[in-house]
């Protein structure tokens, strides 16, 4: 499998494929691939002729230095994972240096609010970091598609945001939450869990699920309650947020209206993991 390292080795190559007229699909990731990163892989194999997987653990979205020490780096187990799916597959796993020279720092984004909802209370400057990293790459790769996960549904928007304000080329295509057979979300993080905490993880799913139904016949702030109330008697897992939210602008669901499409977001601690997941209510 061809990877490259640079920048100045991996626009040459995409200058050649623009000239042939393929059409290049993009998948960014932090690396330590799962399930989950390969579905987006596979759908990008679907819709181009030519993938490139970039692999790049972000400093500037990190809010917290242990976090981003402490991320997995597992390249040649990524390479060797991707290589299964196709000699179409290429990797761009740039050094710090090659995507930021020395000035290590976010570029600061509106996002027009998306950005101080949810994770962004929480992860102060992520999504500066995102906002960088994700132009940066579009500007390098120029990709005709690229893919992103609902696994990180507000991140999905806020890249959509990205593109639309800036004005890039590049159609984002969200793809599905790719899970385990016990209902929680494939993440890099599961790795770190212990087997009954991994067990007890699937809880968040299908607390999800159950939410959902309520939402049916219960205002979004009863079903709120209710879903703290589940993990108040939940020794393991703590709930960190529980957010109903209208998927146009990540607000708060006050209330319901049948024309208003919403997702239910939750971020909960297991053994000082943090885990997060989320669901469309309709
Ligand atoms: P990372 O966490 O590696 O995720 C890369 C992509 O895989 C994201 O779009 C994420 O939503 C998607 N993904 C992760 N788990 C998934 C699952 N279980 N099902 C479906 N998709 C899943 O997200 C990032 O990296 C970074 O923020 C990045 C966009 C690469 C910028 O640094």
């Amino acid at each position: 499998m061809n990877i490259y390292y640079t920048q100045n080795t991996l626009k040459p190559f995409i200058k050649s494929l623009k000239s042939e007229g393929e059409k290049i699909g993009f998948v960014p990731t932090m690396g330590a691939l799962h399930k989950g990163h390969l579905s987006l892989v596979s759908n990008a194999i679907t819709d181009n002729d030519i993938v490139f997987v970039s692999i790049f653990v972000n400093p500037t979205q990190f809010d917290n230095a242990t976090d981003l020490q402490k991320y997995p780096r597992t390249l040649d187990a990524d390479v060797k994972l991707l290589k299964t799916l196709g000699n179409n597959v290429f990797v761009y796993a740039p050094s710090v240096e090659d995507i930021y020279n020395s000035d290590v720092n976010s570029e600061k984004f509106s996002f027009d609010g998306l950005e101080f909802e949810m994770e962004g209370k929480f992860r102060t400057g992520h999504f500066d970091g995102v906002g960088t990293i994700v132009k940066r790459f579009f500007e390098i790769v120029t990709p005709d598609n690229a893919y992103f996960g609902e696994k990180d549904f507000q991140q999905l928007m806020i890249v959509k945001k990205l593109v639309s304000k800036y004005k890039i080329p590049v159609n984002v295509v969200g793809c599905e939450i790719f899970r385990e057979t016990s209902g929680l979300a494939m993440s890099s993080r599961n790795e770190r869990l212990s087997a009954e905490a991994r067990k007890e993880s699937a809880f968040i799913h299908k607390t999800l699920l159950e939410a959902k139904e309520k939402f049916g016949t219960k205002s979004a702030k009863q079903v709120k309650e209710w879903v703290q109330k589940q993990f108040d008697r939940n020794s393991l897992l703590d709930l960190e947020y529980v957010e109903i939210a209208n998927i146009k602008n990540l607000k708060t669901v006050k209330r319901k209206s049948k024309t208003e499409t919403y997702r239910i977001f939750i971020a909960a601690f297991i053994e000082n993991i943090r885990l997060i997941d989320n669901i469309s209510l309709n």
